[in-house]
C-alpha cells in the first residue's frame, strides 16, 4: 500500500472513498467539510450522523471528485485518544474492503493530540486493518481488489503529519512481517527455514543475523535447547540479529529474545489437538515479534545498539524425545529436572538468557507464548509482564505498562514474590521445570529468573499473540503482538523525554 499525505482541498480529492472522522455533535468546522467534502447530500446526510464511535454514513457526493465519503463517528472530544484514532481508521479500512475501493484518503482529525501521533494512528490502524493472509488461497471466493493507496489529507502542509505517516507505515508494514511469520504452515518453518527468513529480512531492512547450526549450539552448551530438539527430525538453529547505529545512545547493547517453538506438541507430554495443540504453529510469536521489531528499528534507523535472540526448534514426542525426569545440564551450568516436556519454552530461553550475560547487557526483554495460565489470567488483549527486581525493575513496569497503553499493545504486571520460586525447587537438580498449576504464569517467570543477572523484563504473550475471531484492526490469528509495543519501549528509551500523547 502507498502511502502520502496531501493538503489539497477536501473536494478535488480523486479517490474511491474519502473518509471523513466527526466529533459526536458535529463542530461547525465538521459541518464545513462535510459539505465542501460532498456538496448538495450534506444537508440530508446530516440528519443519520451523530459522530458516535462505530457510527458510520456513507455518502454518495454530487459534483466533487471522490466517489463516495465514509463519514465516521469519534465519539466525544474526551474520548479520543490514540487508540481510538486507530479503531476508527480500521472502521475505515473496514467500509473501504466492503466497498472494494482501491484509492483512499483520510482526512486526519484535528484533536488535542500531537499530530505526528495522530498521523502515525491513522495509517496505523488503517493498514493492520486492511492486514489479510492469502497465501494459501487458490480460489478467492469473494474476490477483492487490495487497496492500492492511502492518502493523507492534513489541514497544513507539515513535517509532522508526514513523519507520523512514514512512522505509521513501518510500524504497521513490520506488524504484519509478524503476522505473517505466525500465520505461516508449520511445514515451511522448520527452525532451519525461520533461520533462513530472518537473513533474507536482516539483509532487505538492513541490520545483520548470523544463525548458528546444532553443531555451534552444541560447542556453546546450550542443554536446555538440545534438550527439546531430540524429539525433532529437524535441527534446531539460534538466530542472532544486531542493530549497531554509529549515533546510539546506549554503551551497552539492549537484548530483545523471541520463543522460537515453531511447533509445540507439547512432545512426550502430548498436547490435546483441540484448542490446544491446533493453536501451536503460534508458539514461535515471540520470535515473530522481536523480528518484526528489528525490521522497525532498522527501517527507523533507532539510535540504540539493539541484539536480538532466537532460539527455535520444534517440540516433538519423537524416538529420542527428552523425556519426564531427564535431568539437563543448561548452558548456564544449572541442572534442570525435565518433569513436564511441555514447559519446553523456558529450557531454551534459559538458555538464551545466560548467553545474553557475555553481553553484558543494559537491559534483556525476552517475548514468549509461554503459559496457558497467561490467558487465564489476562485473556487475549493483554500480555502478562514480570520483572526481577535489578535497577529499578519497578520503573521499568512502569515504563513498559505506559509503552503499551500508548502503542495500544496493552501489557500488565505480575507480581515477583521471592516465595514464588520455592514452587520450582527440585529434590534432584537445581531447580524444576515445572511449578505446579497456582500461579503458573509466575513460576515460570521465576524459573527464567534464575538464569538472568542483568535488568530484565518478560512478556509473556500467550494470550494476544493470536486471535480465534475479529477484534478492531486485530484480525484474527496471528496480531504482531509486540512489534510496537517493543518499539515504543525503545523509543522512550532512546529519548525519554518523547512521549507521544
Ligand atoms: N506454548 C505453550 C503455552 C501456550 C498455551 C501458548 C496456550 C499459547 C496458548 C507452552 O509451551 C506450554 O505448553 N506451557 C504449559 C506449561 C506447563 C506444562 C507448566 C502450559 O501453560 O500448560
Ligand atoms: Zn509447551
Ligand atoms: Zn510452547
Amino acid at each position: 500500500m502507498k502511502v502520502s499525505v496531501t493538503t489539497i482541498g477536501l473536494s478535488e480529492l480523486d479517490v474511491d472513498l474519502l473518509l471523513l472522522p466527526v466529533r459526536q455533535e458535529l463542530t461547525d468546522v465538521e459541518r464545513g467539510m462535510l459539505a465542501d467534502a460532498v456538496g448538495a447530500p450534506a444537508a440530508q446526510a446530516e440528519a443519520d450522523i451523530s459522530g458516535a464511535f462505530n457510527r458510520n454514513v456513507l455518502v454518495y457526493p454530487t459534483g466533487k471528485q471522490a466517489r463516495r465519503v465514509a463519514v465516521l463517528g469519534l465519539g466525544t472530544p474526551a474520548e479520543i485518544d490514540l487508540e481510538r484514532v486507530r479503531r476508527v481508521a480500521a472502521n475505515g479500512a473496514r467500509i473501504a474492503a466492503e466497498i472494494g475501493a482501491e484509492t483512499i484518503a483520510f482526512h486526519v482529525p484535528d484533536t488535542e493530540l500531537d499530530a505526528e501521533a495522530v498521523s502515525h494512528a491513522v495509517v496505523e490502524g488503517f493498514m493492520l486493518a486492511s492486514y489479510r493472509f492469502d497465501r494459501y488461497k487458490t480460489s478467492e471466493e469473494d474476490p477483492k481488489p487490495e487497496i492500492q493507496r492511502l492518502v493523507l489529507h492534513a489541514a497544513q502542509q507539515d513535517r509532522a503529519s508526514r513523519r507520523g505517516a512514514d512512522r505509521g507505515r513501518i510500524l504497521a508494514e513490520s506488524v504484519a512481517s509478524a503476522r505473517d511469520l505466525v500465520n505461516l504452515s508449520p511445514d515451511e518453518k522448520t527452525a532451519t527455514q525461520l533461520g533462513r527468513l530472518i537473513e533474507r529480512s536482516a539483509k532487505k531492512y538492513g541490520y545483520t543475523a548470523s544463525v548458528w547450526d546444532r553443531e555451534l549450539i552444541a560447542e556453546e552448551k546450550m542443554g536446555g535447547l538440545l534438550a527439546v530438539n531430540r524429539g525433532s527430525t529437524e535441527p534446531p538453529t539460534f538466530t542472532v540479529m544486531e542493530w549497531q547505529p554509529e549515533n546510539a545512545a546506549n554503551d551497552r547493547p539492549i537484548v530483545l529474545i523471541g520463543k522460537g517453538v515453531v511447533f509445540d506438541t507439547g512432545g512426550l507430554s502430548l498436547k490435546p489437538t483441540k484448542d490446544s495443540m491446533d493453536q501451536m504453529k503460534s508458539d514461535m510469536a515471540g520470535a515473530a515479534a522481536v523480528i518484526g521489531a528489528m525490521e522497525a528499528i532498522a527501517r527507523l534507523e533507532m539510535p540504540l545498539h539493539v541484539v536480538a535472540f532466537v532460539p527455535a526448534t520444534d517440540n516433538r514426542p519423537g524416538e529420542n524425545a527428552y523425556v519426564p525426569g531427564d535431568v539437563v545440564r543448561m548452558h548456564s551450568g544449572a541442572t534442570v529436572e525435565v518433569l513436564n516436556t511441555d514447559a519446553e519454552g523456558r529450557m531454551l530461553l534459559a538458555d538464551a538468557l545466560s548467553y545474553a550475560k557475555t553481553y553484558k547487557p543494559k537491559l534483556v526483554i525476552d517475548v514468549a507464548t509461554l503459559t496457558g495460565a497467561a490467558v487465564i489470567a489476562l485473556g487475549n488483549d493483554v500480555a502478562a509482564v514480570m520483572a526481577n527486581d535489578r535497577n529499578g525493575g519497578r520503573e521499568r513496569l512502569d515504563a513498559i505498562e505506559e509503552a503499551g497503553r500508548r502503542s495500544g499493545d496493552l501489557v500488565h504486571r505480575l507480581p515477583m514474590f521471592d516465595f514464588y520460586a520455592e514452587q520450582i525447587k527440585s529434590d534432584v537438580a537445581d531447580i524444576k521445570n515445572v511449578g505446579g498449576r497456582e500461579a503458573g504464569t509466575i513460576t515460570a517467570a521465576k524459573f527464567l529468573e534464575h538464569f538472568v543477572d542483568y535488568p530484565w523484563l518478560h512478556i509473556d504473550i500467550a494470550g494476544p499473540s493470536m486471535l480465534g475471531s475479529n477484534r478492531d484492526y486485530r484480525p484474527k490469528g496471528g496480531t504482531g503482538f509486540g512489534v510496537r509495543l517493543l518499539v515504543e519501549y525503545l523509543r522512550e528509551l532512546a529519548d525519554p523525554r518523547r512521549r507521544q500523547g
